[in-house]
């Protein structure tokens, strides 16, 4: 088989990639190790910024976004049983918009198959071959058989365990990582969400109120690193919600089934160059961002709104400076991001080596940002994100 881009990994970096290039006339197949059912099963966050859904938009794909997702205008924040309410309007003029990012995924799925375009599941990528040439290989096993897909150019978007960023060879690529010694035990539950999107800095830990719809609340808490979904009854996960969410008279959040548990543990991480020879990498295969901003599917397909852009112009003018550039032209964005979810996670997690000086010094920040419009602002344009790359 012979294409123009193969894309490794059909999560939304692969997927968004995949109908970019369509839309610029460039062929891809998508191999994807798992099956449809289980791409279509896994549940993330579900905040996109406004630059994801005007790319969602761009392709015509943002149909059943208008329908389902729900504009954010507010972002909470609460400490000392007090709520700093920032504005996402007054202070950015711009929104952010709560759709799933599971919900994304489907769309995606569904009109690349629709379009009768290649997306092949079950397809596990074993090895890359030819990166430093003009016509790479890519080497996987669908259905017991060993094949190969021919291409111009690969994508690596097959998150942080694939095998594309271990494709390059030893001394490339730089790593920068940070790690934390907790997690976040994430649940969905049949009940009414609050009415702000609300993080919360408790003694007892960060808790965050998060919604998917008017019937479904998306919620977290911090927990152990080595804690288990099964160790949180539904008894347990709302009595320790209320307590986290200042909302000790259990007036405000509502209560209902659990029907989803997911712990997943925080981590921060960067590889840079993003390219080596004919590969690209791009979302959770170069970096990985803890989950508080929910910037996760954002900052891939930022990456991939650059990617789409250069390898357009390749196919079209034969020129590769675009290519070249990929990693500049990202790379910035990338920190400052990472940058932005690590201090968010900083101001409103319970650190087990922290002093009650360091915790104090967290306690002013807070104060600080409640009593500032100035430090609303800095916060609030991270939020509703910093690219402005357009497709
Ligand atoms: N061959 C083929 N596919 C593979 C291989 C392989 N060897 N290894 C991994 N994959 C697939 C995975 O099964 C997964 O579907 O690559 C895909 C990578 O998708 P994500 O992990 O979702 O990564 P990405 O597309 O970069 O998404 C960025 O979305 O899924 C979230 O946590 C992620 O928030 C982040 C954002
Ligand atoms: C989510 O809705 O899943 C969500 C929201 C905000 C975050 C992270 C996740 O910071």
């Amino acid at each position: 088989m012979r294409t123009q881009v193969g894309i490794v990994g059909a999560g939304p970096a692969g997927l968004f990639l995949a109908h970019l290039l369509a839309r610029r006339g460039i062929e891809a197949v998508v191999l994807e190790a798992r099956s449809r059912a289980h791409v279509e099963a896994r549940v993330r966050a579900g905040v996109l910024e406004a630059g994801t859904v005007d790319t969602l938009a761009n392709l015509g794909l943002d149909g059943r976004m208008r329908r389902e997702g729900m504009v954010d205008n507010g972002l909470d924040m609460r400490f000392r049983g007090r709520t700093i309410h920032l504005d996402l309007p007054a202070l950015t003029g711009r929104s952010v918009m709560i759709y799933g990012q599971l919900e994304v995924v489907k769309d995606l799925i569904a009109a690349r198959l629709e379009a009768g375009a290649p997306l092949v599941f079950e397809a596990e990528v074993t090895r890359l071959e030819g990166l430093d040439g003009a016509r790479p290989r890519i080497h996987y096993r669908q259905g017991g058989i060993d094949r190969v897909l021919e291409c111009d150019l690969v994508a690596g978007c097959d998150g942080f365990h694939g095998v594309s960023r271990a494709a390059v060879p030893e001394g490339v690529i730089e790593t920068y990582s940070r790690a934390y010694d907790f997690s976040w035990l994430g649940v969905l539950a049949h009940a009414a969400p609050i009415t702000d999107m609300t993080y919360s800095n408790h003694d007892r830990g960060f808790a965050l109120c998060s919604r998917r719809s008017m019937t479904i609340s998306r919620l977290y808490l911090q927990v152990p690193a080595s804690d288990e979904p099964a160790n949180w009854s539904d008894a347990r996960f709302w009595d320790e919600l209320h307590t986290r969410m200042f909302d000790a008279d259990r007036s405000e959040i509502q209560e209902g089934e659990i029907f989803q548990r997911d712990v997943a543990r925080l981590r921060a991480y960067i590889a840079q160059p993003m390219q080596y020879g004919s590969l690209f990498l791009a979302g959770d295969a170069v970096h990985i961002v803890p989950p508080a901003g929910a910037k996760g599917l954002n900052m891939a397909v930022a990456d991939v709104r650059v990617l789409a852009r250069a390898m357009g112009d390749f196919f079209s003018t034969g020129s590769r400076k675009g290519l070249e550039r990929y990693t500049a032209d990202c790379i910035d964005r990338v920190w400052k991001t990472i940058r932005f979810s690590i201090s968010l996670t900083d101001l409103l997690h319970v650190f087990d080596h922290h002093t009650p000086f360091q915790r104090g010094l967290q306690m002013a920040e807070l104060e600080h940002v409640a009593s500032s419009v100035t430090a609303q602002k800095m916060i609030a344009e991270q939020y509703v994100g910093l690219s402005s790359v357009s497709d």
